[in-house]
C-alpha cells in the first residue's frame, strides 16, 4: 500500500510498504478516511525528535472505517465510522487509571530511549519515532490501531469526517491543557500559537468558563480564523509588546493561566531569537523555548502556565527565578485524548467545537510531500495539509 514516509531531516518521500495485520486481539486495522499534518510533525522533520529511521510511516492525527477487528475487541465492528486518539494507551495500568493516558506504561515497546531522556518512559503515539514505540503512522491507506477499545471513538452521525478528524489530536491536545491547568470561571487565559492545538486550547478554555481568551501569533490568517471560529480575542506579536499589552487587559495583574501551543521551534523577531535558533543548531539546546519565557514573564503572580507545545530535551535561559519567586504553577503534558473526546465529540455534535477550517488544504497522499512543505512554510495560508488516502 501507499504510503507518507520519513526519509531524512526534511524529506518526505511517498513509498510502497506491507499492509498491516492484527497482530494482538486488542487490535482493529482501519481504513483510513482523512489523515492529517500537525505542528509536531514538524519536529520530526527538522530532526529535532530523536530516533526517527529512513522509511518510517509518519501520521497520528487521523479517523477512519474499522475494516478488521480483533478477536478480544468488544467497542468496534467492521464499517464503524471512528476517530483515534494520537497517544496509544492499554488503559489497564497504573496511569490509565488515573486518567494520565498518554502516560502508559505499556503503549512504549521502546521506554529505553525516553528513560535516558527523562528519566521515565511515557507511552506511544502512532508515527511518532521509535522513541514513542515506532508504531506505524496514519498517513497510509491503512493503519492498525492497537489498544482500539481504548483509543477509537465512534463518531456521531451528524459529525463530517473533517470534523471529528481533529478529535484525535488538536482538540484533545487543547482540552488537557486548558483542564490540567485549572482554567476557571472568569479567569483570562491567554494562549501562545495559533494552530490547531491553540485554537482548540482557546476554544476549550472558553467553553471551561474563561472570561476572557487571548490567542498570540504572528499570521494574519490564523488569527483571523481565532476570531470567526474560536471567538476568542488576537494578539499580533509583531506588533504590539505582548506581556505589557496583557497587563493592560487584565487591571496589571496579568493572565491567570498561560498556555503555551507554539512548542522547539519557536519563533520571534530580533537577536534573541538567532541567539536560540544558532544554539539549537549547534545542538547546544535541544529546543528553543522563546514563548514560554514570555508565558512565565507575562503570567500573574501565583497563576499556571502549562506547555502544550512539545519539547524534546533541554533549554538555555530558563526564567526559573520567575517561576519560583512568582510562585508559578509549571505544568505539561502530551494529550490524555482518551479522557476528553467523548465530550469533544459531543459538543462538535452540537456545533460548539467547529474544526473544518484548520482543514486548509485537502489533498492527495501522492500530494504528501508538497502538503509537508506548504504546511512547514506556511505557503498559501497552509493550516493543516490533510491526507485522503482513498482519493
Ligand atoms: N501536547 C501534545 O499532546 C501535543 C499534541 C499536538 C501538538 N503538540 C505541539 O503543540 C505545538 C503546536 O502545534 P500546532 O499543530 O498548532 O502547530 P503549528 O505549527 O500549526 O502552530 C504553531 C503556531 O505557533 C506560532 N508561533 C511561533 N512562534 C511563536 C511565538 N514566539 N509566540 C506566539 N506564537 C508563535 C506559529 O506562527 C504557528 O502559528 C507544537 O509544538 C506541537 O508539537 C502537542
Ligand atoms: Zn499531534
Ligand atoms: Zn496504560
Amino acid at each position: 500500500m501507499k504510503a507518507l514516509t520519513w526519509r531524512g531531516v526534511n524529506e518526505v518521500g511517498v513509498e510502497d510498504v506491507p499492509e498491516p495485520t492484527i497482530l494482538n486481539d486488542h487490535d482493529v486495522i482501519l481504513e483510513v478516511g482523512l489523515s492529517v499534518t500537525c505542528g509536531s510533525d514538524l519536529h520530526l522533520l527538522g530532526g529535532y525528535v530523536p530516533a526517527m529511521r529512513a522509511g518510517d510511516v509518519l501520521g497520528h492525527e487521523f479517523m477512519g472505517t474499522v475494516v478488521e477487528v480483533g478477536r478480544g475487541v468488544t467497542k468496534h465492528h467492521v464499517g464503524d465510522r471512528v476517530v483515534v486518539v494520537s497517544f496509544i494507551a492499554c488503559g489497564q495500568c497504573w496511569y490509565c487509571r488515573q486518567g494520565l493516558w498518554s502516560l502508559c506504561d505499556n503503549a512504549n515497546p521502546n521506554p529505553g530511549i525516553t528513560e535516558a531522556l527523562w528519566g521515565q518512559a511515557i507511552g506511544g503515539c502512532f508515527g511518532y519515532s521509535h522513541a514513542l514505540g515506532g508504531w506505524a503512522g496514519s498517513h497510509a491507506r491503512y493503519v492498525r490501531v492497537p489498544y482500539a477499545d481504548q483509543g477509537a471513538f465512534p463518531i456521531p452521525d451528524g459529525v463530517s469526517d473533517e470534523r471529528a478528524l481533529f478529535a484525535s489530536d488538536a482538540a484533545p491536545t487543547g482540552w488537557t491543557g486548558a483542564h490540567q491547568a485549572g482554567v476557571q470561571a472568569g479567569d483570562v487565559v491567554a494562549v501562545w500559537g495559533a494552530g490547531g492545538v491553540g485554537q482548540m486550547a482557546a476554544r476549550a478554555a472558553a467553553l471551561m468558563g474563561a472570561e476572557r481568551v487571548v490567542v498570540i501569533d504572528r499570521l494574519d490568517n490564523r488569527l483571523e480564523q481565532v476570531r470567526t471560529h474560536v471567538g476568542a480575542e488576537t494578539l499580533d506579536y509583531t506588533q504590539t509588546d505582548v506581556p505589557a499589552e496583557l497587563r493592560e487587559m487584565t487591571g496589571g495583574r496579568g493572565p491567570d493561566v498561560c498556555i503555551e501551543a507554539v512548542g522547539m521551534e519557536a519563533h520571534r523577531p530580533g537577536p534573541q531569537h538567532v541567539y536560540d535558533q544558532v544554539k539549537q543548531q549547534l545542538r547546544l539546546q535541544t529546543d528553543r523555548p522563546t514563548a514560554v519565557r514570555e508565558a512565565v514573564y507575562a503570567c500573574r503572580k501565583g497563576g499556571t502556565v502549562f506547555t502544550l507545545g512539545v519539547f524534546a530535551g533541554l533549554v538555555d535561559k530558563f526564567p526559573l527565578g520567575a517561576v519560583m519567586n512568582k510562585a508559578l504553577t509549571l505544568r505539561g503534558a502530551q494529550q490524555h485524548g482518551h479522557r476528553y473526546v467523548p465530550e469533544i465529540l459531543d459538543r462538535m455534535s452540537r456545533d460548539e467545537v467547529k474544526t473544518e477550517h484548520l482543514a486548509t488544504h485537502v489533498m492527495s497522499l501522492e500530494e504528501g510531500p508538497k502538503g509537508y512543505r506548504m504546511f512547514k512554510e506556511k505557503e498559501d495560508g497552509c493550516v493543516r495539509a490533510v491526507f485522503r488516502p482513498g482519493a
